[in-house]
């Protein structure tokens, strides 16, 4: 019980790698808040957390990380019922690829508005609302290892996970001070629906049967298969617990040795 008594909120965490972390932080004594833009997910994930824990440690709350009043509900609301936030897990992101010269400018800008600005912001908020109470807290931002290196086809979603590279290492030093810990994941490739998605683009622009692609990326993985939302919890586990209190400002890759840096 590595988080027991603590408050996590995970945003984008109605699926995929966030419920996966949502439940393991259950099963660590941590109370969850999954917080979502997707209130038909969002009702899915309690129905499993509820299955887990009893209603009072878990609660959902719908949340679009794109907009500045959504994450002051989001943490007034989570604030007013558990008292404050120890653990911050900024998950919630968008995934589109496109040659680059094909990529639209609406494109672009969703993808920085939820992966860049949107998990800035929501760290912001909860990082003031972690200062004014005082306790310090953990900060995790959910990158990628497409934020290490450029992809022909992935051009603005790899930068988009370069700038969390960049902003976990501003903010981790900028917030140690308060004893804020932020550092961050990155994942190589997982099998969660936002892959099934990159699957069916990759078909499109490389003209390949559906599915190649995710077999072809799976086997290239050293440890030998895709990621699963669970190979993710227990980086997870440690980023949030005391065992990381000297962790500072990093990124640490879980991709199955895909990529060292
Ligand atoms: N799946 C992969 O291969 C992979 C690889 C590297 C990094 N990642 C990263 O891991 C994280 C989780 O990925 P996943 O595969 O579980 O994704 P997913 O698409 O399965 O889940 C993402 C969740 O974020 C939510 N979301 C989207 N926009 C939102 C917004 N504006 N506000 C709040 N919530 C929003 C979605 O509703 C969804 O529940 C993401 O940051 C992703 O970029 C994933």
């Amino acid at each position: 019980m590595k988080l027991n008594n603590k408050i996590a909120v995970i945003t984008g965490g109605a699926r995929g790698i966030g419920l996966a972390i949502a439940q393991r932080y259950l099963s660590e004594g941590a109370s969850v808040v999954v917080a979502d833009i997707d209130s038909a997910a969002i009702e899915a994930a309690l129905a499993i957390l509820g299955q887990q824990a009893p209603s009072e440690k878990v609660m959902g709350i719908e949340l679009n990380v794109c907009h500045q009043a959504s994450i002051d509900a989001m943490v007034d609301a989570v604030t007013s019922r558990f008292g404050g936030i120890d653990i911050l897990v900024n998950n919630a992101a968008i995934f589109d690829m496109a040659p680059v010269l094909e990529v639209t400018e609406a494109s672009f800008d969703k993808q920085f508005a939820v992966n860049t600005k949107g998990m800035f912001f929501t760290l912001q908020a909860v990082a003031r609302s972690m200062v004014a109470r005082g306790q310090g807290g953990k900060i995790i931002n959910m990158a990628s290892q497409a934020g290490r290196r450029g992809e022909a086809l992935v051009s603005v979603y790899c930068a988009s996970k370069a700038a969390v590279i960049s902003l976990t290492q501003s903010s981790g030093l900028d917030l140690i001070k308060h004893r804020i810990n932020v550092n961050g994941i990155a994942p190589g490739v997982v099998d969660t629906p936002m892959w099934e998605q990159v699957d069916a683009l990759f078909a499109r622009y490389e003209s390949r049967p559906l599915g190649e692609k995710k077999r072809l990326v799976g086997e290239a993985v050293p440890f030998g298969r895709m990621g699963l939302p669970e190979d993710h919890t227990g980086a997870a586990v440690f980023l949030a617990s005391q065992d990381s209190d000297y962790v500072v400002a990093q990124t640490l890759n879980v991709d199955g040795g895909n990529w060292m840096s």
